[in-house]
């Protein structure tokens, strides 16, 4: 079976009202420059009411008010920092609807050796959390048209963003893959909004992985184009793109390295940590201080952000005379850094 792209009659006024619509909606992003997310200091406690297992390896966990006033609003591609029980803190896509400030909904796969989603399997109901956020940095665009491409679990920011789409009365197109159909959460939840429009296609159906031309397949010049899941599926996808097409994309792992040069950490107190071109300067200092805490990796839940005593940095994400250990780089051959403070 290929991807085709399903008839969308009567795409003229009522298409162009609808774009027009979910435009104003969008307004305070729309024909912006998308910014780089940063960290929230909102903070707001939760209750888990419930806690299901949709796949094996996949915990839904729905979060509610601790209190009285409705949960902050958020909009689809949105993610929460969640505090978790032992203090870690990881970030998770908000994967419900948006219209709903009475429940948060997260969705979690299980991964080997990984704390953060081994503490979330473990959440029972009546659990109190704390989170951060909502922030954005996977918005949704005003497109004409929208193509929705998923890899696994990369299905939890889409879930909201498909569902806005379809609300605004859009033309739209969902390819959730996986492993197999069991490990493939929520996409079966969305096929019940417009059958025609999702596409389940798994690994395992004898075919093996899809090709970048079966999941772009029927993409129009006004297509815009939003894939979440592992990082060969967006390479993957971008690079079949032309170029100066609308491509939206975000990722659950740290960005690579690129151009990386080797520089010094001088850590206030002592040792100097030496950051090879293709390490990060955390992890370069969680070797000789493993207590440095970290959560996104990415750079924006500003945990490992530190005092930048002297050198400059780039690619940084952190505020002025601070530094991300996770992202950034030495300008020179290294920087002077505060760890404890
Ligand atoms: S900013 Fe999140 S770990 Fe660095």
């Amino acid at each position: 079976m290929s991807v085709a792209p399903p008839p969308y009659p009567n795409r003229g006024a009522t298409t162009l009202s609808a774009v027009t619509a979910l435009a104003q909606r969008l307004s305070a992003r729309s024909g912006r420059r998308r910014r780089p997310a940063r960290a929230v200091d909102r903070t707001v406690t939760v209750e888990v009411r419930t806690v299901r297992h949709p796949c094996d390896d996949v915990v839904a966990v729905e979060l509610v008010p601790a209190g009285p006033a409705p949960l902050p609003a958020w909009r689809a591609g949105a993610q929460v920092d969640v505090e978790l029980p032992s203090g870690l803190l990881r970030q998770y896509s908000l994967c419900g609807d948006p219209a709903d400030r009475t429940v948060y909904r997260i969705a979690v796969r299980a991964v080997p050796g990984g704390e953060g989603s081994a503490q979330m399997h473990r959440l029972t109901p009546g659990t109190r959390l704390r989170l951060r956020g909502p922030r954005n940095a996977f918005p949704l665009a005003a497109a004409p048209d929208h193509l929705f491409l998923a890899g696994g679990i990369g299905i939890t920011p889409i879930a909201p963003m498909v569902r806005t789409v379809h609300a605004a009365g859009l033309p739209w197109r969902l390819v959730h893959t996986g492993r197999d159909l069991a490990s493939m959460p929520l996409s079966a939840e969305l096929a019940t909004l417009a059958p025609d429009r999702v596409l389940r296609r798994p690994d395992d159906d004898g075919r093996g992985l899809p090709t970048a031309a079966e999941l772009l397949a029927g993409a129009g010049a006004g297509t815009a184009v939003y894939c979440c899941g592992p990082p060969p599926m967006i390479e993957t996808v971008r690079r079949a793109l032309p170029a100066g097409r609308r491509f939206h994309s975000e990722r659950f792992s740290p960005p690579p390295i690129r151009d990386g040069r080797p520089f010094t950490v001088r850590i206030a107190g002592g040792p100097d940590v030496a950051v090879p071109a293709d390490r990060t300067a955390l992890d370069a200092v969680r070797a000789v201080r493993p207590d440095m805490p970290y959560s996104c990796r990415q750079g924006f839940c500003g945990t490992c952000h530190v005092p930048l005593l002297a050198g400059t940095t780039r690619d940084d994400p952190a505020g002025p005379g601070r530094t991300a250990l996770c992202v950034a780089r030495a300008d020179g051959d290294g920087v002077v850094v505060d760890l404890d403070r």
